[in-house]
């Protein structure tokens, strides 16, 4: 959305940092042994005692409050009472809601508890090129350029990345114009980033997959081809120079 206004500005904060520090809690509550219901249903009631509506749940039916994708679930995981978090696991949660009007979404992968399996380095990767990405938006700049940037990044550290999964904009709505903010340059779209709108920028970086696919159950999203991707995501104001980072609460990046 664009911000026109100081209510606006204010609107977008608020919902921003409940996202944000929802996700900052579920991550900490996540340990082995537990759930991915259990853990929805804490964000869920994270959600509910700030007021705030989960996106998924209320806009798009999805049967939770917010999205957790364990392991090879790339995107849009269902918490389930029989998907137990083990050590090691790599868990993606992503949450989005409604407060007031406003909306903001955000998301970040993580390793639980020991990295047995070596995932560390995806992650630092997908948290890394976030950073940079983000750094490099401001008004004026093109969004194929910050698609170029994230897949160069990604092929440097010997990652790809997701092509049909995109950042958006974001505000009074949960996904509104741009919608196409990719992970790589489509030289055709002539679109620019402009000043005092709020949009969501995420990763999708990926071990062996390009494209991620839905399963039976409608919803849940995998690799093509298998392997790992992690997605880390903020909601952030463009300016003329830095953005402001709006979900800064979910410390995705500490
Ligand atoms: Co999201
Ligand atoms: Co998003």
């Amino acid at each position: 959305m664009s911000i026109t206004q100081e209510s606006e500005l204010i609107g977008m904060q608020k919902i921003s940092e409940v996202v944000g520090t929802t996700l900052k809690l579920m991550r900490e509550y996540a340990e082995v042994g537990m759930s991915t219901k259990e853990l929805d249903e804490f964000g869920g009631f994270i959600l509910k005692r700030y007021g705030a509506k989960s996106a998924p749940y209320e806009t798009y039916g999805f049967p939770g409050y917010s999205c957790i994708s364990v392991n090879e679930e790339a995107a849009h995981g269902i918490p389930s009472d029989k998907k137990i978090l083990k050590e090691g696991d790599l868990i993606n949660i992503d949450v989005s809601a409604e407060l007031n009007g406003f909306w903001s979404d955000n998301g970040g992968s993580f390793i639980l508890g020991r990295d047995i399996h070596n995932h560390q380095p995806l992650v630092n990767a997908s948290k890394n090129i976030l950073r940079k990405a983000i750094s490099n938006i401001k008004g004026g700049v093109k969004i194929s350029e910050i698609g170029y940037l994230i897949e160069t990044e990604a092929k440097k550290s010997g990652y790809k990345v997701i092509t049909n999964l995109a950042g958006h904009g974001v505000g009074r709505s949960l996904h509104e114009a741009p919608d196409n903010i990719l992970n790589y340059r489509v030289k055709s779209n002539r679109t620019r980033f402009k000043k005092n709108t709020t949009v969501a920028i995420e990763t999708f970086i990926s071990t062996h997959s390009t494209v991620a696919v839905e399963l039976n159950d409608g919803w849940t999203l995998v690799g093509n081809k298998g392997g790992y991707v992690t997605q880390h995501e903020h909601t952030i104001l463009v300016t003329d120079n830095r953005p402001v980072i709006l979900t800064a609460s979910n410390d995705i990046w500490n």
